[in-house]
């Protein structure tokens, strides 16, 4: 596995490798790996000739200094973990080589950036948005992989790929969970045990919301997994949303369409998201 830092001997090592007629699949991280990150380096493992893994805690998609300034940073860690699923290169730059100054430039994806992670962390989809096209650009990958755990993340990307005409495929894999239904997270690393024994109620809620819907409609569904939530008294919920898959805006009526089902929540000082699609 080549560990690369500067952005330079990175570009000259994928251009060999691309006129040798090898095609580079791309996953993005900020680091403190888990399944979720190794399960979409194996698919892209799978599907291109040469998977390269950035890890990189992007300063500029922090809307929190405390959030970014206990952000798990494990590069060691990182690099043994991505060893065993044969990870061909990694990209860990420094901020200093990704921001050599402030950057001007802002992003802004409308009515999708107004909703749910964008209402409650002003200017993080900004801050995606740059950095990504900046490794889209330094990378130049045939194909991306990003976890639906992170949905409008997702969305927000997709938007961007569209707009600045990126020629590469988006990848949008499932999200992977714990045997207790808890979406792997990086920021789970930072509950404590007894946070960590109350994380999966989660998951359990959005299952709750699942199995109301179709029998009692939209309302009581929602009433019924909120209630869910409530019997964890450390839980700070921020939002319980069910969205429009495509433009996340709120749905007023179900009428059977496909949505998305979305909760962040604090539990102590870590903020947990989730979804499901149904
Ligand atoms: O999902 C993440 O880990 C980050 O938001 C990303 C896509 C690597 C950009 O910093």
């Amino acid at each position: 596995m080549h560990v690369f830092s500067e952005i330079t001997t990175l570009q000259q090592h994928l251009h060999a490798r691309r006129q040798q007629g090898q095609r580079i699949g791309f996953v993005p991280t900020m680091g403190a790996l888990h399944q979720g990150h190794l399960s979409l380096v194996g698919q892209a493992k799978a599907e291109t000739d040469c998977c390269v893994c950035s890890i990189f805690v992007n300063p500029i998609q922090f809307n929190n200094a405390h959030d970014l300034a206990v952000y798990p940073r494990t590069l060691d860690a990182d690099c043994a973990l991505l060893e065993t699923v044969h990870c061909d290169i990694v990209f860990a730059p420094s901020a200093a080589a990704m921001y050599p100054k402030p950057v001007a430039l802002r992003m802004d994806f409308g009515d999708l950036e107004t909703v749910l992670e964008g209402k409650f962390r002003p200017g993080h989809f900004n801050g995606v948005g740059i950095v990504v096209s900046k490794l889209f650009h330094i990378v130049a990958p045939d194909r991306a992989y990003f976890g639906q755990k992170d949905l409008q993340q997702c969305l927000v990307i997709r938007r961007l790929v569209e707009d600045l005409s990126f020629n590469l495929e988006l990848v949008i894999c499932p999200t992977l969970r714990e045997t207790d239904g808890l979406a792997m997270s990086s920021r789970n690393r930072n509950l404590s045990a007894q946070e960590r024994a109350q994380a999966p109620v989660i998951y359990a809620a959005l299952e709750v919301f699942r199995a109301q819907l179709s029998l009692r409609g939209l309302e009581t569904a929602r009433q019924a997994a909120l209630e869910h939530l409530r019997q964890c008294p450390d839980l700070v919920l921020e939002y319980f949303e069910v969205v429009d898959t495509q433009t996340l805006q709120p749905i007023e009526q179900y009428q059977g369409q496909e949505v998305a089902v979305c909760v962040a929540a604090f539990l102590g000082k870590t903020r947990l998201i989730d979804n499901i699609l149904m």
